[in-house]
């Protein structure tokens, strides 16, 4: 059984968001609405989710002494990473001293933050199938990798990076040297290792969330939410949809590939203990064949299209399935996602059409409230339901359409 504490009190259920963007603004609005006392920590003042949470802290949260310092004075129940440029080592060593539990484990958060930790398990430990793929620390081996083993067309990706950053598609040898150049500049940390991966030909990709949740009984379950299509360009998702129609067949495997992933990073080899949330596993498919790309152990950006179409977004089944609070993953409606990009590089921006946006029929808005605006950084999202998702599609980016995000 569960118990929950009143915030501000000395029993308090404390939960500790460690990445306050968007995505953790959201968890935190869903555990502030359970009673749950939060602190929101990034590494710049006023992001979206320190505006809704009852305390804001502001660290370098890659700096393993400033992250155990800060983990060790606040005391949460709960560590929920939402990025992944997080000093995960010490995640690790705080949680085998039994001081803090970690969302899912510390593991998982080790394992996803760094390209190769998650493709080596699910390729090589776990079976699954993925694109070919190559790890390279120079032009030289990248070049080699791709005579060798990989061939044309594929795509280089620093090992840290995410939201497509320093990410290429090459068709040719001419393509090897600005792609290995693009992506040193493109990746998280100086460390000059990329993966190259056979580009896969897929008809479609999608997000298939999944969650691992308590059941009556104290042993964990699996649930599914209905698939999410999405379109990326760039690496970094534009707009998406749910649900997303699959053979049965190719649904039937997107499952079980999720469920052996997220089996073995919901376990915590340390203590024995289970690994709870939600996560957002990405897959190819074309035909009744699926890829494993990558997962992330969190909310997923894609997923925000939740937000209107699920009773319990993602963001909902990940604060309540941490909690060992059950879950219900059930689609509402079918609808649609489509961003809204900052357009502008300033501080402060204001926003205009957001009437407009709400004008159009089963629509809705999130503005995050980002301090700061860049031409390509996600600001927003706009919102439609729709019993015809390819109506919803259409009408969510007529509404994104409408937002003009400009200079105050
Ligand atoms: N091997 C591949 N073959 C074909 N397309 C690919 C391949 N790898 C990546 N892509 C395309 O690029 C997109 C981004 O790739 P990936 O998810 O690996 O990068 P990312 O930087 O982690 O992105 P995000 O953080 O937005 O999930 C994929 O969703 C897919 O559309
Ligand atoms: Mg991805």
């Amino acid at each position: 059984m569960t118990t929950l504490g009143t915030p501000l009190s000395p029993h308090a259920t404390k939960v500790m968001l460690l990445g306050s963007g968007e995505l953790g603004k959201e968890v935190l609005i869903a555990l502030q609405r359970l009673g749950v006392e939060t602190i929101a920590v990034d590494r710049y003042e006023n992001a979206p989710g320190q505006q809704v949470a009852h305390h804001a802290r502001t660290i370098v949260m890659s700096d393993p002494a400033q992250l155990k310092a800060l983990i060790e004075a606040e005391t949460p129940h709960l560590v929920v990473p939402e990025i992944e440029a997080i000093a995960t080592g010490m995640l690790e060593e705080l949680e085998a001293a039994g001081t803090v539990r970690v969302i899912p484990t510390a593991r998982a958060a080790r394992l996803t933050m760094d390209r190769e930790g998650i493709r080596r398990l699910a390729g090589e430990t776990l079976g699954l199938p993925t694109s070919p793929y190559v790890f390279a620390d120079s032009l030289e081996e990248l070049q080699a990798a791709i005579d060798s083993k990989i061939g044309y067309p594929c795509v280089v990706k620093p090992v840290m990076s995410s939201s497509g950053k320093g990410q290429s598609k090459l068709d040719g040898p001419a393509d090897v040297k600005p792609a290995w150049d693009h992506a040193m500049a493109g990746g998280r940390v100086a460390r000059g290792r990329v993966i190259v991966e056979g580009f896969i030909d897929f008809d479609y990709e999608i997000t298939l969330l999944t969650v691992r949740a308590l059941g009556a009984n104290g042993e964990v379950e699996t649930h599914f939410c209905e698939p999410i299509g999405h379109v990326q360009v760039s690496g970094d998702y534009v707009e998406s949809w749910q649900p997303h129609a699959m053979h049965p067949a190719a649904l039937k495997r997107a499952q079980e590939i999720a469920k052996t992933v997220t089996d073995d990073l919901g376990t915590a080899p340390a203590n024995g203990s289970v690994g709870l949330g939600l996560f957002g596993v990405e897959l190819f498919v074309k035909g009744e064949q699926v890829w494993f790309s990558e997962v992330s152990p969190r909310p997923h950006d894609t997923g925000m299209v939740t937000m209107i179409t699920q009773w319990q977004n993602e963001f909902e089944l990940h604060a309540r399935a941490i909690l060992g609070l059950p879950v219900n993953t059930a689609l509402k409606s079918p609808g649609a996602s489509a961003v809204i990009y900052g357009g502008v590089d300033a501080q402060g921006i204001v926003f205009e059409g957001v009437d407009e946006a709400l004008r159009v029929p089963n629509s809705d808005v999130r503005l995050f409230g980002k301090p700061e605006s860049f031409v390509k950084r996600r600001v927003g999202v706009a919102l439609v339901f729709d019993a015809d998702v390819q109506q919803a599609r259409q009408q969510a980016k007529v509404a994104a359409s409408k937002v003009k995000p400009r200079v105050a």
